[in-house]
């Protein structure tokens, strides 16, 4: 990469920072393709989602969950049970509250503003977060291929569901993160949308960095 054009204009504006915001629904692609954009650019990468899910899990052991935000700790993003679905939606309901939301912008904020540029994975890193993030993608697919691709990463880990089960967890958790007041998950006006649901991987990847490419 650091040979071509894009690489080349892109590396120089490493030193001030460079911020690739990526929305979109649960299950939509968004974590593969920010993982594979962020090795692509040599770039750090947050995955804003683990620390709703750290604070949706300190919820269900009893906590608070603006006093689980404000007081969120490294270790709490190393518990390995943050992917389950009982999580994902405990995470999607403290996620509505306003003051968990604030106590998170600080951390993402800093992150995206680091030398030698950064991607955020999330529902509201074009719109809220990042509004003026260089590049914005917005990755979505069908409720069913969301669900579908959801089941298989939760049943090859060894957790025990059903298709019906997933796709009702993904509508449910659309329609709240979609109709919340706060930071609602919606593309941002100047946000590229990449509809995954009939590109394989590979495409989807070339399709955004394609878009990146273009930006730089
Ligand atoms: O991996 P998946 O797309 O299923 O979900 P996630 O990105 O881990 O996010 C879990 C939940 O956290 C979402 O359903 C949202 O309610 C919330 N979230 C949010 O409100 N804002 C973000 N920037 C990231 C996640």
């Amino acid at each position: 990469m650091a040979d071509d054009a894009a690489g080349t204009k892109l590396g120089d504006r490493m030193t001030t920072g460079f911020t690739i915001a990526i929305d979109g629904p649960a299950a939509a692609g968004k974590g593969t393709i920010s993982k594979a954009v962020a090795a692509h650019y040599g770039f750090a990468h947050l995955d804003t989602g683990l620390l709703y899910r750290a604070v949706g899990a300190r919820v269900l052991i009893g906590d608070d969950p603006i006093e689980a935000a404000t007081t969120l700790q490294p270790t709490d993003l190393d518990r390995d049970d943050l992917r389950t679905a009982e999580v994902a939606q405990s995470a999607s309901k403290v996620a509505v509250i306003a003051e968990v939301r604030a106590a998170l912008v600080d951390f993402q904020r800093a992150f995206a503003r680091r030398a030698g540029g950064a991607v955020l994975d999330g529902r509201d890193i074009g719109t809220v977060i990042c509004p003026n993030a260089q590049v914005k993608l917005y990755v979505t697919a069908s409720a069913e291929i969301r669900a579908k691709r959801r089941f298989l990463e939760l049943t090859a880990k060894g957790q025990m569901t059903t298709i019906d089960e997933v796709l009702a967890d993904v509508k449910a958790r659309d329609d709240r993160d979609m109709n919340r007041a706060e930071a609602p998950l919606k593309p941002a006006k100047d946000a590229l949308i990449i509809d995954t649901s009939d590109l394989s991987i590979e495409e989807a990847l070339k399709v955004a960095l394609d878009e990146i490419a273009s930006q730089t």
